[in-house]
């Protein structure tokens, strides 16, 4: 089976000015010095090239929170794959579960910026993510498997090992609600089986947990085989909290 490099990702939402992203970093690096995990930031549009350039030479690279799919247009508000890659931005967060609910994000859309992500040399952080009532209804399998369809609809086999799947439970979400290990685990384990039955190099694909992880409970989730990182929101405001769970990894 082909080893997968731990990925540990903050996601930080509509948080953090540009001096207070400058002051994160700083305090951030020289805890994560040892890692050999990809550690990856996603700050607010506005804080992207603050990130950017106190990260170079180091094992951060830097993440979107979302982009749109057409390269340019009359699209009031949004920002594409080509302004975020001349920013030396590497990676975006797509289809988060905020996203999905508070801004209409919908399949469609995303079946066309995972294509026009890795097209522009942007790393896709695709979440996908049960509500509660659809786990309580046991239906947690078909919404991932039809999310998984819809928004990889437009990726061929090889380039799906680019892809990181993000699988967060929206009833875990800043909620305090961790999933159970074993409960990531299966769900995460059944995510890649959905992705093998799609031709995909499955076993290459980093699949990470979102959802409450702290630094409490980070090295149980992270130990389980199928678990290759984690999107951490909340506990990703505190660079020693951070560090804490990249330390985890
Ligand atoms: P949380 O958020 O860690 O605050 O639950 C995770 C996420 O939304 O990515």
């Amino acid at each position: 089976m082909p080893s997968r490099t731990p990925c540990i990702a903050a996601n930080w939402k509509m948080h953090k000015t540009v001096a207070e992203a400058g002051q994160f970093v700083d305090a951030l690096l020289p805890q994560i010095a040892a890692t050999q995990s990809d550690v990856v930031i996603c700050p607010p549009f506005t804080a992207l090239t603050a990130v950017v350039e106190r990260r170079y030479g180091t094992a951060v690279k830097v993440a979107a929170q979302n982009m749109h799919e057409e390269d340019s247009g009359a699209f009031t508000g949004e920002v594409s794959a080509s302004m975020l890659v001349e920013l030396d931005v590497e990676a975006v967060v797509l289809g988060h579960s905020e996203r999905r609910q508070y801004f209409n994000e919908s399949d469609e859309a995303l079946a066309r910026k995972v294509p026009a992500a890795l097209a522009a040399g942007l790393e896709p952080i695709l979440c996908v993510g049960e509500s509660e009532q659809a786990r309580d209804a046991e239906q947690t399998e078909a919404v991932l498997e039809r999310q998984l369809q819809a928004d990889l609809a437009g990726v061929e086999g090889t380039a799906l090992s680019q892809v990181v799947i993000a699988y967060e439970p929206i009833w875990a979400i800043g909620t305090g609600r961790t999933a159970t290990p074993r409960q990531a685990q299966e769900t995460i384990a059944f995510i890649r089986d959905v992705l093998r039955e799609r031709g995909a190099a499955a076993d290459e694909v980093r699949i990470l947990y979102g959802g409450s992880v702290k630094p409490g409970n980070a090295a149980e989730l992270l130990g389980q085989p199928d678990i290759d990182g984690a999107l951490v929101g909340g506990a990703s405001l505190d660079p020693g909290d951070f560090a804490a769970i990249v330390a985890a990894a």
